[in-house]
């Protein structure tokens, strides 16, 4: 009876988290940030080592019980490590289930890849659908340019079993099976705030949002902040006004942003709400306060490209200069169809190419060639590449 009783409380001490997943808060060459989901509060503990060596070495996060649920969320940021590496780390209960991380160069010595979309978990079945293909695209993190797991905004009959803890909960656990490359390392994931992210009531909350809670931001509740890759491309993450006023704080940062990145080979933006909408209006407020705001510092600053996201539909503009096509302009990538149902596009004289379809992007940045920016469609088929143009 002691046996067996050990042997079951090993196997229940052995569990994999429920998610497991992995986000930058500094340094994706240098640093990782590892966070998962348990019961338990406390142990936020693991061993980890480079891949290729057999040596472990402990670390210690940290972790916090969300009050209002039976879940405590781990975090752990190892910090420096070596640049372009394969790690590994298990934890200290389970020693044959082991995870894999690679981190990325501090120069362009080897093909950077990374995708960006948008619009991620509405429907169950097109987002797991669409994850499948992002993860056969082996991209070293991947963006997810709002309305993460639309847990905010929702109409009431929505609500019930799509509750937003439910709906945070099944995209960490999807993820968590599905953000994996077929070599089985783990793709890092990028949040960018949506309309969808966060409700009226926890703007209002001191506290912030649930989205907080689950993905650890370099400053807690401060939902616009850069990427920066080496010394070769810096991605500015922005909120479109869902936690933080697009005006004021966050464009002042934006231009000392880009003034200190303009040195740069490659410099995106990416973000929610279009500045150039492929299905809702052009002169709604927001994307009118984009274009107001952002657009003159992206031309000014060159940006490589802008994407975005929101109107559940595929679109490429002209690379644009004051709102028209010329060779100098920023193009804008978007249009936010990850998993939910696309949209028919509307007909707007800025947009180069749309189609009713699902499609992320993936950024191929490379020592030897030019960048490029390949859109695909959900079930993985190449749909345009474009060549981005260095700086
Ligand atoms: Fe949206």
């Amino acid at each position: 009876m002691l046996l067996l009783f050990s042997l079951l409380f090993c196997f229940a001490c052995a569990q994999e988290p429920s998610a497991l997943y992995l986000t930058f808060l500094h340094d994706p060459a240098t640093s990782m940030t590892i966070q998962w989901h348990s019961e338990k509060e406390g142990d936020s503990e693991l061993l980890f080592g480079e891949a290729a060596s057999s040596e472990r070495r402990p670390a210690r996060g940290h972790s916090r019980r969300l009050p209002f649920l039976d879940l405590a969320i781990h975090t752990l940021e190892l910090l420096s490590l070596k640049p372009d590496t394969l790690y590994s780390f298990h934890f200290p209960d389970n020693p044959d289930r082991s995870y894999t991380f690679r981190t990325l160069p501090q120069r362009l010595t080897r093909e950077v890849r990374f995708v960006v979309g948008g619009d991620a978990y509405f429907s169950f079945s097109l987002f797991h659908r669409m994850n499948q293909t992002v993860a056969r695209l082996n991209p070293d993190f991947a963006v997810i340019g709002g309305d993460i797991a639309y847990t905010a905004g929702r109409l009431n009959f929505l609500k019930g079993k799509s509750d937003p803890l439910t709906r945070w909960l099944t995209f960490f656990h999807t993820v968590t099976a599905d953000f994996t490359t077929p070599s089985g390392r783990i793709i890092p994931i990028v949040p960018v705030a949506g309309n969808h992210d966060v409700s009226k009531k926890e703007r209002q909350q001191a506290r912030g949002a649930l989205l907080f809670d689950f993905f650890a931001f370099p400053r807690q509740t401060l939902s616009y902040r850069q990427l920066d890759l080496g010394n070769y491309a810096s991605l500015l993450l922005l909120d479109t006004g869902h936690y933080a006023p697009i005006e004021g704080p966050q464009t002042l940062w934006l231009e000392a942003a880009l003034l200190s990145r303009k040195h740069l080979p490659y410099l995106f933006a990416a973000y929610h709400v279009a500045a150039y909408p492929s299905y809702y209006r052009f002169t709604s407020k927001t994307s009118t306060k984009v274009r107001s705001a952002w657009a003159p510092l992206f031309e000014q600053y060159r940006l490589t490209a802008a994407f975005e996201h929101h109107n559940h539909t595929y679109k490429r503009t002209y690379p644009l200069l004051g709102g028209e096509p010329h060779p100098l302009g920023v193009p804008y990538l978007g249009d936010g169809s990850w998993g939910v149902p696309p949209r028919s596009p509307s007909l707007h004289p800025y947009l180069a190419k749309t189609e009713q379809d699902n499609a992320v992007w993936l950024v191929t940045l490379s020592p030897g060639a030019p960048a490029t920016a390949t859109s695909y469609r959900i079930n993985g088929q190449p749909l345009e590449t474009q060549k981005l143009t260095k700086k």
